[in-house]
């Protein structure tokens, strides 16, 4: 009777060493990953690649200029990836950080894009914090006038024009890509159909104060309309840090 509860302890005993022995590094990559930091590898394309600039979540990164994916269609995305892929976007010898998104999928195949993309998919919209001050009133005066013809009322665009969504990206992201359409650094290739059309946008407003104006709307647009479509919960970007 005692002898098989005596083995059953010590094996018990055994098992939970073991686990003890296990669990501290499980419990490294759970946080890891929970933090959006990038993970180790065998976790798929999109944490070993994506996530060192991206985040791991697609919240984006301040440091290394990379915009918030999470929030993006996938047409959108997919249209963008075959731009890079093929040299009509970040290809100008000033775009650094248009090289560095280009290099860095160079490298892939179309079925580990394709991989990465549906991680992508799984992640929740980030809100930001705004870093641009505007005048809100006129930029929701010129947005109306200007730019909702194309990126819509939401700012969620439109698949038909393929104009893209600018709601849930972050504020110094847009502006930065507002300056290289307004440079011809972005939107300069004869194939940049979409481009093309932001070239001649930017001339609608008169100079970059308008513009943070508007883009400092546009960064209120996400949380004053959400994502109803997905329904994909927000999360806080003090939450998931992309600065
Ligand atoms: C070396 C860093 C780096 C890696 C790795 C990287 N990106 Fe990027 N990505 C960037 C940067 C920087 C930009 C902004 C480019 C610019 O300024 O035009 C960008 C832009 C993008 C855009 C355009 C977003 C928009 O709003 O137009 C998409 C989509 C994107 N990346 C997806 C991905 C995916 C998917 C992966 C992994 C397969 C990936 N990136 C890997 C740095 C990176
Ligand atoms: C005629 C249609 C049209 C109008 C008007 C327009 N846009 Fe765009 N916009 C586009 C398209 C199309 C794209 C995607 C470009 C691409 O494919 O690279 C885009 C992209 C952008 C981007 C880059 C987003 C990203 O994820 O990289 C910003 C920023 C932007 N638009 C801001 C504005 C602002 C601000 C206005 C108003 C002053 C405006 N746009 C007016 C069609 C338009």
């Amino acid at each position: 009777m005692s002898r098989p509860l005596t083995i059953s302890v010590t094996c018990g005993f055994a098992l939970l060493a073991l686990i003890g022995v296990l669990m501290p590094d499980q419990k490294k990559n759970e946080s890891a990953s929970k933090n959006g930091d990038h993970a180790s590898a065998g976790q798929g394309v999109f944490q070993t690649t994506c996530a060192t600039c991206h985040g791991g979540r697609g919240q984006g990164s301040y440091e290394k200029k990379a915009p918030s994916i999470a929030s993006l269609p996938r047409w959108y995305i997919e249209d963008q990836i075959k731009n890079f892929r093929s040299g009509v976007r970040g290809n100008h010898q000033d775009d650094l950080t248009g090289q560095q998104m280009r290099g860095a999928i160079s490298v892939l195949t179309d079925e580990q894009v394709s991989e990465a993309l549906d991680t992508l998919e799984t992640f929740p919209a980030v809100d930001h914090e705004p870093t641009i001050q505007g005048d809100l009133k006129k930029g929701a005066h010129y947005y109306r006038e200007n730019c909702m013809e194309c990126h819509r009322f939401n700012g969620r665009g439109e698949l038909a024009f393929r104009s893209s969504h600018v709601a849930g990206l972050q504020d110094w992201y847009l502006l930065a890509q507002w300056q290289k359409f307004k440079a011809g650094v972005r939107g300069y290739h004869p194939a940049d159909v979409g481009g093309a059309k932001m070239r001649k946008a930017v001339r609608y407003l008169e100079n970059d104060e308008v513009a943070k104006d508007v883009i400092a709307y546009i960064a209120t647009l996400a949380k004053k309309f959400p994502d109803k479509k997905s329904e994909k919960p927000r999360a806080s970007d003090s939450k998931v840090s992309t600065k």
